[in-house]
């Protein structure tokens, strides 16, 4: 009976229903039509969203005049300042920051900085020419492979604590110009001469020596 009832209602509301699906059909293709021009749109939104992400100047190797700004940490995004770093370390990682136009520069990562305070008397001679109250920058990436040098820690082949990139275990000791003492890096790390004002510091000129690893990781 339900099944007699089913059937000979069915065929005429099918027979009703046809231009309905004709309709519905029109609709989905307009609707998948639409939801592809969102989609290209929404793409164009995503380059521009990501172009914004790299404003020009962002890629830029350090300038003279350029602040610094912490890189990683409760404190990433502030100026650093000489009261920030404790004498004897550890270093802070800090980024390159324009004054003029606020643009941070940490769309590469080679422009990634370790800045330390020594004692100025553990520095040797050019190192200290460098440096201001004993505080010295340099590359945060490794000359051997270009990992990212993260460690501060005692040398596996002295007293005193050195940079180490825990990758393939190159140490640089930052009282000499961050020369290496171990491990595999073929040349020192990179130096950023640094200039202080007002307890804020910033960048005195280009980096000295290359920036980046020799070989690839
Ligand atoms: S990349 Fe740093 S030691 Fe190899």
């Amino acid at each position: 009976m339900s099944s007699a009832s089913f059937t000979s209602n069915s065929s005429p509301s099918e027979k009703i229903a046809e231009p309905e699906n004709d309709a519905g059909a029109e609709q989905t293709r307009r609707t998948l039509l639409l939801g592809a021009l969102v989609t290209t749109a929404c793409l164009g939104c995503s380059t521009q969203a990501r172009a914004g992400e790299d404003p020009p100047g962002s890629d830029e190797r350090p300038q003279k005049g350029d602040l610094l700004v912490f890189s990683e940490g409760d404190q990433e995004g502030k100026l650093v300042a000489a009261a920030d770093l404790p004498v004897g370390g550890p270093p802070v990682h800090a980024w390159p920051k324009d004054p003029k136009t606020s643009v941070v520069r940490s769309a590469s990562r080679l422009n990634e900085i370790l800045v330390i305070r020594l004692d100025p008397a553990e520095l040797d001679e050019k190192t200290r020419a460098r440096a201001v109250d004993g505080i010295i920058a340099y590359s945060a990436i490794c000359a051997h492979a270009g990992c990212p040098v993260t460690a501060w820690v005692k040398s596996d082949v002295g007293e005193k604590e050195v940079f180490k990139c825990v990758c393939h275990n190159s140490e640089y000791d930052p009282r000499a110009g961050a020369q290496v003492v171990f491990g595999p890096a073929p040349r020192r790390l990179a130096a950023l001469p640094l200039e202080l004002a007002d307890g804020s510091l910033s960048v005195a000129g280009n980096f000295i020596g290359k920036v980046g690893g020799a070989q690839p990781g």
